[in-house]
């Protein structure tokens, strides 16, 4: 017998003894398995599965497992080896019924291994490393024991003050879509019960992206118009792939929070759009019903929650304490209980758990000696994907790529922090053994002594911005900040760039102003790195600004001092490399911007997919009664799906197949693209359509459709891209979705604003 017919028998044994008197596990059978089971729980077993703890804080182990074994919690989440998930799992086994836990973690953009922040992940445009990092992330960390990750984070977002703007895909309606669903793809594979795989759970649950003012958790109030054309279809998109699993969000949404939004939870998703997984709610999020002003005390939270369709409550009292006595009270049905555990058993059951409780965590003989061994890595994987995410937003007088034995003082408060290479939510990920700059330059060139380095400021010297960070991580600030005076700092650094041939600058935002509860009123680089790329300008030399950052900055001022401008994001584990390989031109730059790079934050929100307006700026004097500001220049800093290359590309006019769509028809727009620069390189066909005149104001534009391709010098392509109905279907005042006919205009690019066009009628 071979050991995987061994391993079957094994498991198929142990089953037969937890599930004697259950139907046959298959999926064919996952009702009858879960009605069978519901039928034979008690009330408090019941309630116990509806409760997701997170591991740590008052909550020892010994606690949990205590907890576990009388079944009182459903799943846990943050723990993140199998060593530690396995004796919460035997204590599951030692349970009345033996339900197997599931555990969680917010695997973003990584597990041990980081690829760049989801922001990054977007500038790719590129759905094959997109799919590479979500399956290289799942099955590390479904190697750790874990089963289900809070992600893919679809939120929308146009507003850059808002920290958690680096965790999301960006503004645009079909790009995140698109990522969305590659993301659910690749982390659930065939099946969520594959061990080598986990189930996904999409957030936030919704438009929490939209939050007013970029302040984290505070209210959206929006169209219906708006909510289901521009930010509702990521969700939905997570949904048609198969999510397995929907975190509710912790914000309001047109006065009702969407943990007790009966609308949200049940019209939308379940009704409308058929979800039939498990809904979690965000931390502590039935508790702050009570801060919302919708409920008086826990008690109403639960109720509110539980009726509205909240199936697991994440680490808030509420359920356990309140469910019982509302039910008893008839404020609650016991159908409202039992219709969440369903969802709460159907989960474990999609994930495998029921057919192998220790589906992920195996045997401890197979344990890792070493978590973090760098065996367990996969850097060549995070290499690949990292330098496809980079922009090239400035080149002048070709001052890259640079040559690999040119004298190169690399400058900055972000060039040697492993730290912040890893990004926000950087999971299990372990800043030593991320690589940064310095090492990639190093890395690259022949004579490492060659790359000399300084500092040449702190990140920040704003009290507040200190304050905050050092209030999550003190050692962070400790080790950051040098004590120095900022001339000294910056006599440092010109005195290792006077006798390089390029300076280098690597600045940015430390990753803790881009997370959660992070949102910033000022979207410009600290005043210390300001200063610090004033006095490198000031040196005459070459100067490439490297940008690391979670978020569009407002860099007017330092993108004209510097002759070069790479936006790398946070990069993750072989960022240091994979910006060598960019920088050193072993790999020609292809990204384009995911979101709008605003001029100010005056400006925000500014994304290109406005709707059309009666009085759009038209240049002029400043008294015109157009639609600007009269004391800044117009329009963004960069345009969304902005980024350059090494190579120039040249498209030739667009041409439409027909200038009439049929309902059932299509138009097939054709556009040829030029590599007529002197090296090979990629770039992002865009198509953005717009309606003309239509029963509501519509989009000056939307993407529609894109494609990355790769030219060699000289060599040309003609894409095609077919316009049908469906991409021209909005949702109109009485919200259907529908097409209307009349003009329509076609306009591809290279980004978003620099277009050629031409036009169609829909009839
Ligand atoms: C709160 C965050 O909003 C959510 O995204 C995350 O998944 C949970 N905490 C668990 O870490």
């Amino acid at each position: 017998m071979n050991k995987l017919c061994l391993l079957g028998v094994v498991v198929g044994l142990a089953l037969q003894t937890a599930y004697a008197d259950s139907p046959s596990q298959g999926p064919q059978n996952k009702d009858a398995f879960v009605a069978d089971l519901l039928a034979r729980m008690t009330l408090d077993e019941k309630i116990g599965q509806l409760r997701l703890i997170a591991i740590g804080g008052e909550m020892t182990h010994q606690r949990i497992e205590a907890e576990i074994a009388a079944g009182r919690i459903g799943g846990t989440f943050n723990s993140v080896t199998r060593a530690d998930n396995r004796p919460m799992q035997d204590a599951a086994q030692r349970s009345r019924l033996k339900i197997p836990m599931f555990f969680a973690y917010d695997v973003i953009h990584g597990h041990r291994t980081q690829f760049p922040i989801s922001l990054g992940l977007a500038a790719s445009w590129d759905m094959d490393a997109i799919a590479l990092s979500a399956r290289t992330s799942t099955a590390e960390a479904a190697a750790d024991g874990i089963d289900m990750t809070f992600g893919p984070m679809v939120d929308i977002s146009r507003d850059p003050r808002w920290g958690r703007i680096s965790e999301g895909f960006g503004e645009d309606t079909h790009l995140v879509s698109k990522i969305a669903r590659v993301m659910v793809e690749n982390i659930q594979g065939p099946s969520p019960a594959n061990p080598d795989r986990m189930m996904a759970s999409a957030k936030h649950f919704a438009l929490y992206g939209a939050i007013e003012g970029g302040r984290d958790y505070n209210t959206v109030d929006m169209s219906p118009q708006r909510m289901f054309q521009d930010y509702l279809p990521p969700y939905r998109a997570t949904v048609d792939a198969g999510a397995g699993g929907m975190m509710v969000a912790l914000n309001s949404i047109n006065g009702v929070p969407a943990t007790s939004n009966t609308w949200l939870m049940q019209d939308v998703l379940r009704k409308q759009w058929g979800f039939k997984g498990v809904t979690i709610s965000d931390h502590g999020a039935i508790h702050e019903l009570i801060k919302h002003g919708v409920a008086s005390d826990d008690r109403e939270g639960a109720k509110l929650a539980i009726k509205a369709g909240i199936d697991m409550s994440m680490n808030d009292q509420a359920y356990g304490e309140h469910l019982p006595g509302l039910l008893k009270s008839g404020q609650i049905s016991q159908a409202d209980i039992d219709n969440a555990v369903r969802e709460v058993l159907g989960a474990k059951y999609d994930m495998g758990l029921f057919a192998n409780p220790y589906l992920r965590i195996g045997k401890a003989q197979d344990d890792p000696a070493d978590v973090n061994a760098e065996s367990r890595l996969h850097r060549a994987e995070a290499r690949d994907v990292a330098r496809r995410t980079l922009v090239l937003l400035k080149n002048q007088k070709q001052t890259l790529p640079l040559k690999k034995d040119a004298r190169i003082a690399l400058i900055g408060p972000l060039a040697d922090a492993p730290d912040d290479m890893l990004g926000s939510w950087s999971a299990a990920g372990v800043a030593t053994q991320s690589v940064t700059l310095l090492n990639g330059l190093r890395n690259a060139v022949a004579d490492p002594a060659k790359v000399t380095y300084a500092k040449g400021a702190n990140l920040t010297d704003d009290r507040a911005t200190l304050d905050f960070i050092a209030h999550f991580n003190p050692e962070h600030v400790k080790q950051a900040i040098d004590p120095r005076s900022g001339q000294a700092l910056i006599d440092e650094a010109l005195a290792a760039a006077r006798d390089a041939d390029v300076i280098v600058a690597a600045v940015g935002e430390w990753r803790g102003m881009t997370h959660e509860s992070a949102s910033r009123v000022a979207l410009d680089l600290p005043r210390t790195q300001q200063a610090l790329i004033t006095a490198l300008r000031a040196t005459g030399k070459p100067l490439v600004m490297v940008l690391m950052n979670g978020r569009p900055l407002t860099i007017g001022e330092q993108q004209r001092q510097a002759d070069a401008v790479l936006e790398t994001w946070y990069s993750g584990t072989e960022g240091g490399n994979a910006i060598a390989d960019v920088l050193f031109g072993d790999y020609n730059p292809s990204g384009k911007l995911p979101v709008t790079f605003p001029r100010s934050v005056g400006q925000v929100p500014l994304y290109y997919s406005h709707l059309s307006i009666g009085r759009p700026f038209t240049p002029g004097h400043p008294g015109n009664y157009s639609s600007q500001y009269f004391d800044s220049e117009q329009g963004p800093l960069y345009p969304f799906g902005y980024g350059l290359s090494y190579t120039d590309f040249s498209l030739s006019d667009v041409s439409l197949s027909s200038k009439r769509l049929s309902r059932d028809g299509k138009v097939t727009a054709s556009i040829n693209v030029r590599n007529v620069g002197k090296v090979a390189g990629e770039t992002v066909v865009q198509l953005y359509l717009r309606d003309v005149a239509a029963s509501m104001a519509r989009p000056v534009k939307e993407l529609k459709h894109f494609r990355k391709v790769m030219l060699k010098p000289g060599e040309s392509q003609t894409l095609t891209f077919d316009i049908v109905e469906g991409d021209l279907k909005f949702y109109n005042q009485q919200l259907v979705r529908a097409a209307e006919a009349g003009q329509f205009t076609v306009m591809i690019g290279l980004d978003s604003q620099d277009v050629k066009e031409a036009t169609f009628e829909l009839l």
